[in-house]
């Protein structure tokens, strides 16, 4: 199967929104999940050709992230969170569930095509552990109960929302967004939850501040160490969280 002409021109968008082409491989990549549902040979070569380099560069790049996927994936990706935090909080218990309620093991497919079923690695949401990611979007603080549930509503074809983001979309249409082609989802949903504001919120009850960088238009002093940069992002990014959860705005696209 060779992709359409259509898939071909949104390809060649991509690519141009970079100064140097083969910079837009991996949202090249997505769109061609969001096509073919996985990484295709003929979308491997569509890139190559695109770009101008060789099919085994892009599939170095496809085979090396897990995100881009050579075998077929459901309409729904149900990412369980492993990783230590979320496994002794329970991500285990809830993976060994749902393998069990939907009949199939790690990285394998519903028979129904629905659920995709695999188990990840962290996803940087361990202030909300168990997390389950539904086509990369957050669903927090799980149980074996609310993962089966979720599960089940998928399958049904009830509307799930996301614990901090917008109605779940299919895993073709979220793809569709990875390859930078917006579906005016960003904005439903909460942001920030409490869990993430905490260090934020102790942080202003003892008074403390980072210096403020010569970017941030401030006294101009710049981190000394490692660590103070570090801790400067950290109270820029929060603090601009807080601020999207203040008025509303925040979204986790
Ligand atoms: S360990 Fe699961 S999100 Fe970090």
């Amino acid at each position: 199967m060779t992709l359409s002409t259509e898939t071909y021109g949104e390809l060649q968008e991509i690519a141009a929104r970079y100064p140097e082409p083969r910079s837009g491989l991996l949202p090249m990549l997505h769109l061609v999940q969001s096509v073919e549902g996985r990484i295709t040979p003929e979308g491997i070569e569509a890139c190559a050709e695109l770009l101008g380099i060789t099919a085994a560069e892009v599939s170095g790049v496809a085979t090396f992230y897990t995100m881009y996927k050579r075998r077929p994936v459901g309409d729904y990706h149900v990412g369980v969170c492993t990783n230590t935090l979320c496994a002794v909080m329970g991500g285990d218990a809830i993976f060994e569930r749902l393998k069990d309620h939907l009949g199939v093991g790690n990285d394998e497919t519903t028979e129904d095509g629905k659920i995709t079923l695999e188990h990840v690695e962290c996803n940087a949401a361990c202030d909300y552990a168990p997390v389950m990611m539904v086509n990369w979007e957050f669903m927090d603080n799980m149980t074996p109960e609310t993962a089966m549930q979720i599960i089940d509503d998928l399958r049904t074809g009830k509307e799930v929302r996301s614990t901090r983001g917008p109605r779940v979309v299919t895993w073709r249409e979220a793809e569709r967004v990875l390859a930078g082609f917006p579906d005016d989802l960003a904005d439903e949903g909460p942001s920030a939850g409490p869990a993430s504001l905490v260090g934020l919120g102790i942080a202003r009850e003892r008074g403390w501040t980072a210096p403020a960088s010569e970017q941030s238009g401030g006294s101009g002093r710049t981190a000394d160490t490692k660590e103070e940069a570090v801790e400067q992002a950290d109270t820029s990014r929060a603090e601009s969280e807080t601020k999207q959860v203040d008025d509303g705005t925040g979204s986790d696209k």
